[in-house]
C-alpha cells in the first residue's frame, strides 16, 4: 500500500474542529463537503487498492499453480501463436533441448525440430488453419549433443475468447524411454517363451523315457512277423530254385510231378502273395511307429494334417500299456474312424499324458480299468479318459494344471503333463478339464475342434 494514502485508522480531516481551519460558517460548510468528498475518494481508492492486491495475489497463486503443473509434466509442452512463434514451453522441453526459457519465447516453433521433422512441424499450423485434424506423429526434437529426442507429438488448436484460431498447443511424449521399456518387455517375453519351450521339451523327453518299453514292444510285433515271413520266403526261394534247376536238367515229366509235390510248389505259389503282403504290412507298421515316434519327440512346429483320431488313441494306449507291469483293462468306446484335422503330434502327446496318468493311478491293481470314449459334438471332438483309481483330492483339484504339481515320487512324475496338455488343447481352440466320477476314480475330458485352425499357435 502506498504510504501517502490514508487508512481507516488514519485521522480524517472532517474530524478536526472548523476553528482549527480558520473558516466562517458558509465557507466551513463548503469546505466540509469538499473534505467529505475527498475522504470518500480516498476510501474508494483504498478499497480499489486492496481489491487490486487481492487479485494480484490470486493471479500469482494461479501462475504458481500453472507453473507447478507444467513443471510436473513428463511430456513436453509447446504453445505457439498462429504465426508459429513460441509463447510458452514447460521445463521438460527446456531439459530436453538444454535451452533457457527467455530466448525461446518468440522464436520459431519449427526450429525446435531436427531437419527431418521440420516439414512435418511446419505442416501442423497449415493443417490447423485449414481446420484439419492432426494425427499424433513421431518427430525429433533437437538436443544439445546426440541424436534428436524422438517424441510422439499431438497438436490441438488454441482459440481466443472469440473462438478464432490463436495458435496451437503441442504435447509430445518422449518415446525413447517407452521404446526401451518395450524392448526389455519383448526380451523378457522371448525368454519366457524359450523357457516354456524348454519345459515342453523336457516333459516330452520324460514321457518318452517312460514310453520306450511300450514303443519297443510295439515295434517288436511287426518286426517279428517280418522276420518269420522272411524265413518262410527264404525256404520257399530254395525250393523254387531246386524245382527250376530240375526243370532245366531234362528231368522226366513224372519226376517233375513227384518233385513238385515233394517241394510243395503249389502251396508255395498260393502262399507267396499273402506272405509278401504281410511282410509289407509289417514294414509299413514299423515305418508308421517310427514316424509317430519322430513326430512325438520332434520340437519342430507341426503342420495341420487330417488323421484318424481313433487310431491315434489306440497307439497312445498301446505305447503306455505295453510298458506297464500290471496291465489294466482297457475299454475303448469309439467308432472305427473319426477323422480330424489338427496337430497330430500334439494330440498324441496329450493322449499319452492322460492315459499314462490313468495307468499310473490304477498301476499294480488287478481290477484297474481305463475307459476311453471318443465322439463328435457340435464341431468338437470330445475324448474322455476315465479310470477307477483313487480320484483327485478336492484340495488338489485346482493345482492339477499348474506346472510342476505332482504327487508322484521323484523320477516318476515331472508335474508337467497336465500343464503342457492343457496349454496344447487351449492353443488348438479346445479345452481340458478334470473331474471325479461319482462311482470313484477320475475323468479327464478333452475338447478339440474337429477342424483345427491353421493359426492356432
Ligand atoms: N487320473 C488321475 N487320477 C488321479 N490323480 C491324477 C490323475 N491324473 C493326474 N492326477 C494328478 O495330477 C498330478 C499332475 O499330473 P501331471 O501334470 O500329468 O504330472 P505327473 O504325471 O508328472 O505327476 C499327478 O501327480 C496326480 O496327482
Ligand atoms: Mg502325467
Amino acid at each position: 500500500m502506498s504510504p501517502h494514502l490514508t487508512t481507516k485508522e488514519d485521522q480524517k480531516l472532517t474530524d478536526l474542529p472548523p476553528e482549527h481551519l480558520g473558516l466562517d460558517h458558509a465557507g466551513e460548510e463548503v469546505w466540509i463537503d469538499v473534505i467529505q468528498k475527498m475522504d470518500e475518494v480516498y476510501a474508494d481508492l483504498v478499497q480499489s487498492q486492496s481489491d487490486l492486491e487481492d487479485k494480484n495475489a490470486k493471479l500469482e497463486e494461479a501462475d504458481a499453480f500453472i507453473r507447478s503443473v507444467l513443471g510436473a509434466m513428463t511430456d513436453v509442452l509447446i504453445v505457439c501463436d498462429a504465426a508459429g512463434h513460441i509463447q510458452q514451453v514447460n521445463p521438460e522441453l527446456l531439459k530436453i533441448t538444454g535451452r533457457d526459457e527467455q530466448p525461446l519465447i518468440g522464436s520459431s516453433f519449427v526450429e525446435l525440430f531436427c531437419e527431418d521433422s521440420r516439414s512435418k512441424a511446419a505442416g501442423f499450423l497449415d493443417f490447423l488453419v485449414q481446420g484439419k485434424d492432426i494425427a499424433p506423429c513421431d518427430v525429433g526434437i533437437l538436443v544439445p549433443d546426440g541424436p534428436p529426442a524422438i517424441v510422439s507429438l499431438s497438436c490441438t488448436p488454441r482459440r481466443d475468447h472469440r473462438g478464432r484460431l490463436a495458435g496451437l498447443v503441442a504435447v509430445g511424449r518422449p518415446i525413447g524411454e517407452l521404446r526401451r521399456a518395450y524392448r526389455e518387455l519383448a526380451s523378457a517375453h522371448r525368454q519366457l517363451s524359450e523357457a516354456h519351450e524348454r519345459l515342453l521339451v523336457s516333459e516330452k523327453m520324460a514321457a518318452l523315457g517312460r514310453l520306450v518299453a511300450g514303443v519297443a514292444h510295439e515295434l517288436n510285433n511287426p518286426i517279428s512277423f517280418v522276420f518269420g515271413n522272411m524265413y518262410a520266403l527264404k525256404r520257399y526261394g530254395s525250393a523254387i530254385n531246386k524245382y527250376l534247376t530240375a526243370c532245366n536238367a531234362e528231368t522226366s515229366r513224372h519226376e517233375m510231378e513227384l518233385l513238385r509235390k515233394e517241394l510243395k510248389i503249389d502251396k508255395i505259389a498260393r502262399d507267396i502273395e499273402p506272405l509278401v503282403d504281410g511282410t509289407l504290412e509289417g514294414a509299413v507298421r514299423v515305418r508308421d511307429i517310427v514316424a509317430d515316434l519322430r513326430r512325438f519327440s520332434s520340437s519342430q512346429q507341426e503342420a495341420l494334417e487330417t488323421f484318424n483320431l481313433v487310431r491315434l488313441v489306440h497307439t497312445a494306449v498301446d505305447w503306455v500299456i505295453k510298458a506297464q507291469r500290471t496291465k489294466p483293462k482297457i475299454v475303448v468306446n469309439a467308432p472305427d474312424v473319426l477323422d480330424v484335422t489338427g496337430r497330430k503330434g500334439q494330440m498324441h502327446q496329450i493322449l499319452v499324458n492322460l492315459v499314462q496318468n490313468a495307468a499310473d493311478v490304477v498301476g499294480g491293481r488287478e481290477d484297474g480299468e481305463i475307459q476311453i470314449s471318443c465322439a463328435c459334438e457340435n464341431g468338437m471332438v470330445v475324448i474322455r479318459v476315465a479310470d477307477n483309481g483313487t480320484g483327485i483330492a478336492p484340495e488338489e483339484m485346482d493345482k492339477l494344471f499348474e506346472p510342476f504339481f505332482t504327487t508322484k515320487p521323484i523320477g516318476s512324475g515331472t508335474g508337467l503333463g497336465l500343464y503342457v496338455s492343457y496349454n496344447m488343447a487351449v492353443k488348438q481352440g479346445g479345452d481340458l478339464r478334470a473331474a471325479n466320477r461319482p462311482e470313484g476314480g477320475a475323468e479327464f475330458t478333452l475338447w478339440i475342434p474337429e477342424q483345427g485352425q491353421p493359426n492356432d499357435r
